[in-house]
């Protein structure tokens, strides 16, 4: 709530700067009256329209037939991402596996119930928080068969570079006050850079005017529930940062 306060408070004061100029610049101008007509109608309604939740909706319908790369021609459906447009909290995982190409959302199987009980250990429920992926389609080892289970592998770096402008927007929209990256490819493709996870989770680093924090994939936890430690002490980092805004 406070964050959302805090960006509705950064708006007003743009508005009011740029209000500030416009009058200025009349004045320069010789002019002495300004009117106010029916253009105040006009703006309100390209405000509404600039909300999140359109600008998001817009997105993903924009996105709804992408077919750019080759995962967009295996999949089932594209995964564009779920929860709170005015999130302080956003979780990026890698890509959507079977479950959530089968139903078009993120992190609704395995990988995903435990990530709901992370989120939901934080006191927040999932719909407090935004998840999305850094690609949007099911990343398949035998793309013929998007039936199969255990048909995931990681995106490659072309289907990331195809992909990854839309996450950035969906950064631009939503203004998170924390990014949460889970496991190497997300934090990796993010930061563009190449250092393992295990040494660059637990420390905030900036990106996009927020603060981001790597942890490991909950897939991880899953295979190896001795780093379930780590990503909590992540998540507490996380809960502190945020209480201080
Ligand atoms: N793993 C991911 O990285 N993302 C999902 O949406 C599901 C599993």
């Amino acid at each position: 709530m406070k964050h959302k306060k805090k960006r509705i408070e950064k708006e007003y004061k743009e508005i009011l700067t740029l209000t500030g100029k416009y009058l200025e610049q009349k004045k320069e101008q010789g002019e002495r009256q300004v009117y106010l007509s029916e253009n105040i109608e006009f703006s309100k309604k390209n405000k509404s329209l600039a909300m999140p939740e359109n600008l998001l909706a817009e997105l993903e319908k924009k996105l709804k037939n992408c077919r750019e790369c080759n995962l967009g021609k295996s999949r089932t459906n594209l995964v564009f991402g779920a929860g709170n447009p005015n999130a302080w909290l956003m979780f990026v995982g890698e890509g959507p596996g079977h479950d959530e190409d089968m139903n078009g959302l993120p992190f609704i199987g395995r990988a995903g119930k435990l990530l709901t009980k992370i989120i939901e250990a934080m006191k927040m429920k999932r719909e407090d928080v935004y998840i999305a992926n850094i690609v949007k389609c099911h990343p398949m080892i035998d793309p013929d068969q998007p039936q199969k289970r255990g048909n995931d592998r990681p995106p490659r770096p072309e289907e990331i570079a195809q992909c990854k402008p839309f996450l950035l927007k969906q950064i631009e929209i939503i203004k998170p006050e924390v990014i949460c990256t889970l496991g190497t490819h997300a934090t990796q493709s993010l930061l563009e850079i190449t250092t393992p996870i295990g040494v660059l989770r637990g420390k905030f680093c900036s990106f996009e005017n927020c603060k981001l924090m790597p942890t490991y994939h909950p897939a991880a936890l899953l295979r190896n529930s001795n780093l379930k430690k780590f990503v909590w002490e992540d998540m507490k980092k996380i809960m502190k940062e945020h209480s201080k805004n």
